[in-house]
Parts: C-alpha cells; structure tokens; sequence
C-alpha cells in the first residue's frame, strides 16, 4: 500500500521519513519489527504505565475463531458502527488514534479507504496485524505511536477516530490538540470518551467489587456476555475497573476543547437531543442546547451506564 508511508512522519520533529524508517529532517532512527514501524518516543511514567498495562492485556482481544464475517456481523450490531461507515467516503484516508486491537479498523477498511490504526502497546497491534493478515485485509496499516508525540503527518487525514483513549491519556485535553492536528481541514473528528454522568453506575460496581476483590463484579453486562472467554473477561474487568488513568468527560468539556482546537461541534452519539431519531447522515449539526445536553446526560446514566459510559462527539476541522 503505496499511502500508508506518505501518512506517517517522524514523532520527534513531523520530518519525512525515508524507506528505512530514519527521518530526513533530524535524523533520527526508527525500525519497523514484524512489519509494525516502532514511532513512538519514550513517554513519561503515567503514560508508560498504561502502556505496560495494556501491553499485558491487549484491549479488546479476539474471541475464539473468529472471523471477518463474525467481526463485521459483530460490528453491524451497533448503530453507531454502522452510521459512522456509512458517512465515511469511499476513498477516505482513514486514522483510528488507540486502536487497540484493531476491530474497528478491519471493520472500517473497504472500497479505496487506508486505514492507519495507531497504538502505545506493540502486544495489541500484533494482534491487530495477524488478524488484518488472517482475513486477507490489505488496506489497514498499524504503528506503534504514543498520540501525545505521534508519527503521524499532521493535516493529512479525512478521518480522525478514536474510541476510548482520551480519557487514558494524563492531560486529556492536550492529548485532543494533538489528535485534532492530524486532521486536514474539513476532515472529520470522531472521539469516544467516559461520560461523567455515564460512568456513575460502573463507579458504583468498581466500588462492590473491591470488596469482593474482584471476585464478583455485580450486573455488568458485558462480563455476563463474555463468561465462556476468560481472557476477553479478564481485559474487561482490568479495562474498566482496575485501569491506572481515567478521567471523565461532559459534553459542554469536549465542546470547549473543539472550539480551542478551531474544531465545529456537529453532534454526539447517542444525541444530545431528546428524542432525535439518529440521523441518515451522521456528519451533519444537530442542535445544541445547553440545558438540553445535561438532560441527556443524565439520562445516560441508565442507558450508556451499563456498558461504560462511554459517548461520542463528532466535529469537523475548520
Ligand atoms: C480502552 S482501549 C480502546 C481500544 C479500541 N479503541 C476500542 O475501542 O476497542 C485504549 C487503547 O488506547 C491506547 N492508548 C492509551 N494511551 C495512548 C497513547 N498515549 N497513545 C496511543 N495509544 C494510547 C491503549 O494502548 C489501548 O489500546
């Protein structure tokens, strides 16, 4: 894929790099083993901590024979999986920032798309590139890349996604500035992150569970679904009840982080506005009010709270 090179740069000062991973502009060196460039710099130690930690249990983790159809079935489940691949143009170029194992990405992939899918922990996009090999998935791409330094050029991308990192990283909102860069103007921004009023029942479960240190994590859904798959079990319970960094968001927080990033807020997922049906076309603004978005926000507590609490907001780079 003759793309994937001309969308990477180097971490340490966005210099172009050459076939042989070292940057031309400060020459610096990097390698690429089993075929996954290593950009990342060495990070300080909170983020060093979320490496190891995913580096010990890769998130999310692929069940037993798995397959291209059973994951793209999987995905298809999920209404905003399916709105979000349904905006995104045939040809877009494509970075989903802590792409973990890589589901999102071999979901994404198709037509002309590329698809980069970056990552702190080498252990997740091993896994991420096996699979991309297994189901014959040529488009996708994976970098081992910190989002506070990454080797990514900057204002290349149609798409900029990431589900679930944000809130991992030590200063959330510089961790946003960095991410929206990557965006060229008019591409689009689509971050998932911990919902301060949706996290309020998985806060309470966490609390039960220490006391039964972690024996029993009480009515989590996700762990009831996943009871014949111990180490997807396990990823879980660490993911979301034992992890060394999280913060938690709301809506009107990220809408300020859009705005000093000269990022135009279009909508959440789920909506912000009561009773909207979702739309037919996801990239468009929805109405923003206020005192209607903490209304929502609340009721997230019932509806997002039982998997996590985690909520979208969409924007587009000006
Ligand atoms: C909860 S997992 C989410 C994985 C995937 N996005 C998903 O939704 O299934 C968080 C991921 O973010 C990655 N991550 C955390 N901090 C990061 C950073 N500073 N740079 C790049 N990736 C990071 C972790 O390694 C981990 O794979």
């Amino acid at each position: 894929m003759d793309g994937f090179r001309e969308l990477l740069a180097c971490p340490a000062c966005a210099g172009a790099l050459s076939g042989e991973w070292w940057c031309g502009a400060c020459g610096a060196r990097f390698d690429a083993p089993d075929g996954i460039p290593n950009l990342r710099l060495a990070g300080d130690a909170r983020t060093e901590a979320v490496r190891r930690f995913y580096e010990r249990a890769p998130f999310p983790g692929y069940p037993p024979h798995d397959s291209l159809h059973a994951l793209r079935t999987r995905a298809e489940r999920s209404v905003f999986a399916r709105l979000l691949d349904r905006a995104i143009a045939g040809d877009a170029r494509i970075v989903e920032i802590g792409c973990g194992t890589g589901q999102m990405c071999l979901y994404l992939a198709g037509a002309d798309r590329v698809v980069i899918g970056a990552d702190l922990a080498r252990a997740s996009l091993r896994l991420g590139a096996a699979a991309a090999r297994r189901y014959r998935v040529e488009s996708v791409r994976f970098v081992e890349t910190d989002l506070q330094r990454p080797g990514l050029r900057a204002a290349s991308f149609d798409v900029v996604y990431s589900s679930g990192v944000l809130h991992h990283t030590p200063h959330p909102r510089e961790s946003f500035a960095r991410l929206a860069r990557l965006a060229r103007p008019g591409g689009v921004i689509v971050v998932g992150v911990y919902n301060a009023f949706a996290r309020i029942p998985s806060r309470l479960r966490r609390a039960a569970a220490r006391l039964s240190r972690f024996r029993i994590v009480p009515f989590d859904p996700v762990l009831r679904d996943r009871q014949h798959e111990p180490e997807r079990r396990e990823a879980w319970v660490r993911d979301q009840y034992q992890h060394p960094e999280e913060h938690r968001h709301t809506i009107a927080e990220v809408q300020r982080w859009f705005a000093q990033n000269r990022v135009e807020y279009m909508r959440t997922f789920p909506s912000a506005v009561l009773g909207e049906e979702e739309p037919e076309q996801f990239f468009t603004a929805a109405d923003d009010w206020r005192i209607e978005n903490w209304f929502a926000q609340l009721g997230w507590m019932w509806t997002l709270g039982r998997e996590g609490g985690l909520f979208f907001t969409i924007g587009r780079r000006r």
